[in-house]
């Protein structure tokens, strides 16, 4: 089986180098084939997503992906920007199913800015739709505009748009994980605003009657914003669009102390994926060998069980970063007093010796 590495820009690079590590130490034989994007794909070939890169993508069975994005390329034009690395990769690939776990270790609970009883034991899952919604809903562009409170002046417009289809197939994603976890699925919407999320509402309540051992709530974006900083144990499985889900999904992160700790799925129709820590490149401490590579070797985890077919080996994984933090293994975004200081390099070790 063939993995694509594409670890991108700032951290990317040295967390994925861990990951890699850990993928190499399994008793599994894998083709790692690595290849630049973002920032560097820049770099190498005047594009963000180089055409070989993209090939690689779509031959391998499964993508590692980095991060990417540096400060430098904020004054590049859009479609060279680092970002539309990720997009186009997302787009590409019909990668439409994004799985952003939101998991409170026992061992991080103080590292969270919320009381502990809050986060203690939280264990919720965002199912973001990625190829739709206002992101890729055209038209979109800048124009002088023709109507609205300012004829005549310069206008940003985008489009939010989902297709029934669209919304059918992230809804079936998010009843089955629900199934495999706690029968809860709430989907989140602005149907009291925008046409959009009426049409996103109807479909997801008649994809309910499909699962009835599943348990279905709706609710405003604006709540859920709310209810996930009040009593996030409520939820169980959350099912949103794009742009609600982008935000939502920071938020989440944020209740379990770091960032640095979360992984994410990326998935086409056949589970084929992309998978890829839910911070960004953190291009501040980019090379100073402190950045957390435990979301990216838990990424690893999750492209071994949902493209690879080896739930055992993603088990073992997710075991061994368990063990380390139990050890009191800390990188500096989840270190609290009385546990042991580490950087990037000396973390991976430590989850390589987990897994002996
Ligand atoms: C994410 C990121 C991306 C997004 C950016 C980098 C384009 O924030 O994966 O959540 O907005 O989807
Ligand atoms: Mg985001």
């Amino acid at each position: 089986m063939k993995i694509a590495i594409l670890p991108g820009d700032g951290i990317g690079p040295e967390i994925i180098a861990q990951a890699r590590l850990v993928l190499e130490n399994l008793d599994e034989s894998f083709t790692l084939e690595e290849a630049p994007v973002g920032g560097a794909g820049y770099e190498a070939d005047g594009h963000p997503l180089p055409p070989a890169t993209l090939q690689l993508a779509k031959e391998a069975d499964a993508i590692l992906f980095g991060s990417v994005g540096d400060f430098k390329y904020d004054q590049l034009p859009r479609e060279l920007r680092p970002e539309q690395a990720i997009l186009g990769l997302r787009k590409h690939l019909a990668l439409f199913a994004n799985l952003r776990p939101a998991i409170c270790y026992p061992e991080l609970t103080s590292a969270s800015s919320l009381k502990p009883e809050i986060v203690a034991g939280l264990d919720i899952l965002i199912v973001r739709e990625l190829n739709g919604d206002v992101y890729f809903g055209s038209p979109k562009g800048i124009r002088t505009a023709m109507d609205g409170l300012f004829p005549g002046s310069r206008e940003g417009f985008d489009t939010m748009r989902y297709s029934e289809p669209e919304v059918r197939r992230i809804g079936h994603v998010a009843f089955a994980a629900a199934r495999k976890r706690n029968k809860r699925v709430c989907s989140v919407d602005k149907s009291n605003v925008l046409e959009t999320s009426q049409l996103w509402r109807e479909i997801m309540s008649e994809i309910g009657k499909e699962y009835p051992d599943v348990e279905l709530t709706h609710m405003y974006v604006d709540n859920a914003a709310m209810q996930l900083v009040k009593a996030p144990k409520a939820f169980d499985v959350v099912v949103t669009g794009n742009l609600f889900g982008d935000i939502l999904s920071d938020e989440a992160a944020m209740l379990t102390g770091s960032i640095g700790m979360l992984p994410s799925a990326s998935l086409d129709a056949h589970n084929k994926g992309l998978y890829e820590p839910s911070h960004g490149s953190a291009p501040d401490i980019a090379g100073q060998g402190i950045a957390n590579p435990l979301a990216t070797i838990l990424s690893a985890a999750m492209m071994l069980r949902y493209s690879l077919g080896k739930p055992e080996q993603a088990t073992r994984i997710e075991r061994a970063v368990q063990q380390v933090l139990t050890e009191g293994y800390r990188t500096r975004d989840i270190y609290t007093d009385g546990t042991k200081k580490v950087g990037t390099a000396q973390m991976g070790q430590a989850v390589l010796k987990a897994l002996e």
